[in-house]
C-alpha cells in the first residue's frame, strides 16, 4: 500500500467553520483569522460564502471580508457561490476561485439551496459559463456522500453520478462531503470505489465532519485509495445550518499531526497552526476540538 507523498489541505475554517456559529462573528475577527492562517503555510483558505444573508446570516459580510483580507500570491482564497447573484458580486470583488455546491440527497439540496439536484445544475450552468469566461477556477462540492440528515443512507452510485456531472461541467476538483460525519472507513471506501469508476482519483477531495470521531480514520482510508486533497477546519470548527446534528470538520491541527506522523508533506507549520486554533477558540469562548497542543508537541519533539 503506497500513501501519497504530499497532501493539499483546503482550510475551510473561515467559511464552514464560522457559518454555523449562532453569534455573529465580527468582520474584523474573520479577517484576523484568515490573516493568521496566511502565516501557517496553508496553500488554500476558503474565505467566505457569497450566499444569501437571509439563509446564512453569519456570511452576510462576505464582500467586506473578501475585499479586506491580505491576499498572498501563493495562496488561493476560494468562496462559495450558489447563483448568478453571488457570482456577480464575486467578480466585482476580483475573486479568482469559486466553489459551487450541491448534494447527493434531494431533501438536503432542497433544504440547503431551495431547489432539486437537477435544478442546481441548471443554476450552475450560467454561473460556470460566466466563471469560465472570467478565467476563474471552479471547485465543486457534493454533500451527504455518506449519509443525509433527512434521508439516511445514500447510494454511492448517486454520489458518483453527481460528482461526474460536476466534473463534466468543468470543476477542476470535486470535494466529497460527509456533511453529518456518519461515515466509517468501510463506507468511505465503498463510496470512493463508486466515484473513482466515473472520475479520476486525483481530482477528488475528502471533506469529513467529525460527529462520531471517524474523520481521521476515514481520511486514512481515502489516503490508501490515492486521495491527496482534504478539507479541514482549524480548531475543528464547523457545521452546516441546514444539516442538523452535524459537528465540526476534522481539525486541521489533528490532520497535520497525523500526516506529519505518516511522513506526508503538507507545508503547514503545526505550532503556528495551533496558535491560530487557540486564537479562534479563545474568541469563540469554547475549547478547540483538536486534541493536539503545543505542550504535547514539545514533549514529543515533533
Ligand atoms: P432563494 O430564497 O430560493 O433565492 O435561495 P432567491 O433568489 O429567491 O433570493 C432570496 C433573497 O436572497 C433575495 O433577497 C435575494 O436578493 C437574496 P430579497 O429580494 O428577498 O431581499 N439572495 C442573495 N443575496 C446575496 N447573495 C446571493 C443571493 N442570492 C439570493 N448570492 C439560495 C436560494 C441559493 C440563494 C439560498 O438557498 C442560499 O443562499 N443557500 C446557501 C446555503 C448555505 O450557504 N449553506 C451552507 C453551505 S453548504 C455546506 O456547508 C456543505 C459543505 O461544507 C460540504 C459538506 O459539508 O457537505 C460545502
Ligand atoms: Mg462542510
Amino acid at each position: 500500500m503506497k500513501l501519497p507523498g504530499k497532501v493539499k489541505i483546503v482550510e475551510v475554517g473561515p467559511r464552514d467553520g464560522l457559518q454555523n456559529e449562532a453569534e455573529f462573528v465580527p468582520t474584523k475577527v474573520k479577517i484576523e483569522l484568515i490573516e493568521r492562517l496566511n502565516a501557517t503555510g496553508l496553500s488554500v483558505i476558503e474565505a467566505t460564502s457569497f450566499v444569501s444573508p437571509k439563509w446564512v446570516p453569519q456570511m452576510a459580510d462576505h464582500v467586506e471580508v473578501f475585499q479586506k483580507i491580505n491576499k498572498l500570491a501563493d495562496i488561493s482564497y476560494p468562496v462559495l457561490v450558489p447563483n448568478m447573484q453571488g457570482l456577480e458580486e464575486a467578480l466585482q470583488c476580483n475573486v479568482k476561485e469559486i466553489a459551487v455546491f450541491t448534494a447527493a440527497s434531494e431533501t438536503f439540496t432542497q433544504r440547503n439551496i431551495n431547489c432539486s439536484i437537477a435544478e442546481s445544475f441548471d443554476r450552475f450552468k450560467p454561473v460556470m459559463d460566466a466563471a469560465k469566461e472570467a478565467h476563474l477556477k471552479i471547485r465543486g462540492y457534493v454533500s451527504c456522500v455518506l449519509g443525509c440528515p433527512y434521508e439516511g443512507e445514500i447510494n454511492p452510485q448517486k454520489v458518483a453520478e453527481v460528482a461526474e456531472r460536476l466534473y463534466e461541467a468543468g470543476c477542476y476538483e470535486i470535494s466529497l462531503g460527509d456533511t453529518i460525519g456518519v461515515g466509517t472507513p468501510l463506507t468511505t471506501q465503498t463510496m470512493l470505489e463508486a466515484v473513482t469508476q466515473k472520475i479520476p482519483t486525483h481530482v477528488l477531495a475528502g471533506h469529513f465532519h467529525d460527529t462520531y470521531g471517524q474523520a481521521l480514520v476515514n481520511i486514512y482510508a481515502a489516503l490508501t485509495m490515492g486521495i491527496h486533497t482534504f478539507d479541514s477546519s482549524v480548531s475543528g470548527l464547523g457545521g452546516c445550518p441546514y444539516a442538523p446534528g452535524a459537528a465540526g470538520n476534522v481539525a486541521t491541527e489533528d490532520l497535520v499531526y497525523m500526516l506529519n506522523g505518516l511522513r506526508i508533506h503538507t507545508g503547514v507549520d503545526l505550532p503556528k497552526l495551533i496558535e491560530v486554533g487557540d486564537f479562534i477558540s479563545k474568541y469563540l469562548g469554547k475549547p478547540s476540538r483538536s486534541r493536539v497542543n503545543l505542550a504535547i508537541l514539545a514533549k514529543k519533539k515533533i
